[in-house]
């Protein structure tokens, strides 16, 4: 039921709708998916970072993307990258300096803002349906203001992933020494190639590669790269999921290897 009423300052009318949304389809479906698959996701991840065992495969060199760079005692010296810099504390996760600016770079994403806005805080779960709180000061105060720092949690997720790359190009390798490749390689590097498209396709590499130029012309590098990265841009929401999914897998395949669940396929050495 609908009647007329009239904007405060607005001189207009609009609609005064007493019901809570018209919307007569299954619009809380979405975020509905979007609760159940990140809670998941996030409940594993947890799991898995203090967990603290099944993340290295010595005979192949397969080191999980959850504790890489792998810093803490409790780390074998050919998965210590970086060294052992940290104590075996059980609240320690190995990636300790990494961890947290993933987790920032997530948290900040615009995809994944939009997707725990509607899924978690209801901030609206949809189009034309009201917001679940009676109060909105969006981004612009604190703690959300801290959202804009997006860009600098994007610098630290290229570092990540050139180390991540690292780890999968030294995973080639065979028991007895020199070059090997069997199935872990295909999923580490697999996981690798979705990271950086993800990296790559977000919307502030977007600005970095081709914003606040007057003349594309006259920049034809940042031109390509900025195309380049449009068009990856578009799928961004897709390779956030799809990222999720590979990290998970990669997780767990090295975490099965490793605890002898079963053996890896080997195709050389
Ligand atoms: Fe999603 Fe930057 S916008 S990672």
């Amino acid at each position: 039921m609908t009647t007329t009423a009239t904007r405060p300052g607005s001189g207009r009318s609009r609609a005064a709708i007493m019901a809570k949304t018209l919307r007569t389809d299954r619009w809380w479906l979405p975020p509905l998916i979007t609760f159940v698959g990140l809670a998941a996701w996030v409940t594993y991840a947890t799991v898995r970072v203090f967990m603290h065992k099944w993340f290295f495969v010595e005979d192949y060199h397969y080191l999980t993307p959850f504790y890489s760079p792998c810093l803490t005692d409790r780390c074998p010296s050919e998965a210590a990258l970086f060294g052992t810099p940290l104590p075996s504390f059980w609240l320690i996760p190995e990636a300790a300096f990494t961890l947290p600016f993933l987790l920032l770079f997530r948290l900040t994403c615009y995809y994944y803002r939009k997707a725990y806005y509607r899924a978690f805080w209801l901030s609206p779960p949809a189009c034309a349906v009201p917001d679940g709180h009676s109060k909105y000061s969006g981004e612009t105060r604190f703690p959300l203001i801290f959202q804009n720092a997006h860009r600098y949690a994007f610098y630290a997720a290229v570092i990540i992933s050139v180390i991540n790359t690292w780890d999968a190009i030294i995973a080639f390798h065979s028991p007895g020494g020199g070059f090997g490749f069997g199935l872990g390689n295909v999923i580490l590097v697999g996981n690798v190639v979705m990271l950086w498209a993800y990296t790559l396709s977000c919307h502030s590499c977007r600005h970095i590669a081709g914003g606040r130029l007057k003349h594309f012309s006259k920049h034809p590098v940042r031109y390509r790269f900025w195309t380049f990265v449009s068009k990856l841009n578009t799928r961004h929401m897709q390779l956030a999921w799809i990222t999720l999914g590979t990290l998970a897998l990669t997780d767990f395949y090295v975490m099965a290897v490793s605890a002898d669940w079963f053996s890896d396929l080997r195709f050389v050495g």
